[in-house]
């Protein structure tokens, strides 16, 4: 049976705002990973769960205009705000198509490459994604992925108000489907695909006060807030005195975070 996959972060402005702030944090890596897979001038490249950028940008520069980059999402808001970057933009070789990650309508074998950025960890069957994913892309074509792994999500200082609400966002996303842990799978997902030529690489990142991704858990807590609250696994008197409490050990001079890690897989559909 085909898996119904529901993004609990929704379509908002201020998750457009998100999504295109992350694509700048992790451009320089994109960049690097689309290098070295190889994006050439003039093929055809899809980036599936584009949101409102994705890497469509990056691909659009590397195909050039001989070549096509489509961007798919099933979320008609988030196409359209994709829709205005590419406007804004100006990436006259990007197309938009609304469909699903694991039935794309898509023609087998029809792009020299494939590129998803945390797709995977928003949906329940992330094996159904991938699987899609290599279905479209043609023999001896790319595929590319990159997902967080929650591992390396920390504060330093420790202290307890961040361990229990990184535990409670992990019990909301676990509710939701969602693997927090899929970044450090993403080689074995790719082998298990039937792709060849796989590797890997990882990144980190370190913030300190004032940054904006220094508090991206509590960021995180409070898109999540009604249905935790909801899920009783906090009480508000509780959520509120915690997340006091981390707000003013992240402001400190000497806590810094540092970001969940950043894992990426590539490899080849065998000819
Ligand atoms: C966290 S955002 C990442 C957006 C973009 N890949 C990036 O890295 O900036 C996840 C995106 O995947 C889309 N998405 C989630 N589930 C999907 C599905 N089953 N099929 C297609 N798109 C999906 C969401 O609408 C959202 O735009």
């Amino acid at each position: 049976m085909q898996s119904v996959a529901t993004y609990y972060l929704g379509a908002d402005e201020a998750e457009r705002a998100r999504l295109l702030a992350q694509c700048e944090l992790h451009r320089r890596e994109a960049a690097q990973l689309l290098d070295r897979v190889g994006v050439a001038y003039g093929t055809r490249v899809l980036d599936v769960g584009c949101g409102p950028l994705g890497v469509l940008d990056i691909l659009s520069v590397r195909v050039g205009p001989a070549g096509q980059v489509i961007g798919l999402d099933n979320e008609p808001r988030m196409l359209a705000y994709a829709e205005q970057t590419i406007r804004e933009g100006e990436l006259a070789t990007v197309e938009l198509i609304q469909g699903d990650a694991t039935r794309s309508g898509l023609p087998e074998d029809s792009f020299d490459g494939v590129h998803e950025r945390l797709v995977l960890i928003n949906h329940p069957s992330p094996q159904d994604v991938v699987r899609e994913i290599v279905r479209v892309t043609r023999p001896g074509g790319w595929v590319a992925v990159q997902e967080v792994d929650m591992y390396s999500w920390m504060c330093d200082p420790g202290h307890a108000a961040w361990d229990e609400l990184l535990e409670t966002l992990r019990r909301v996303w676990s509710a939701n489907g969602s693997d927090p842990f899929i970044g450090r799978q993403l080689a074995t997902l790719l082998r298990r695909a039937g792709l060849v030529d796989v590797d890997g690489d990882a990144h980190a990142y370190r913030w300190h006060p004032g940054h904006p991704y220094q508090t991206l858990l509590l960021t995180f807590i409070d898109i999540y807030r009604h249905q935790l609250l909801e899920a009783q696994l906090l009480d508000e008197e509780r959520l509120d005195h915690l997340t006091d409490e981390l707000c003013k050990h992240l402001d400190s001079p000497d806590t810094f975070v540092v970001h969940p890690i950043l894992f990426q897989a590539w490899g080849r559909k065998p000819v």
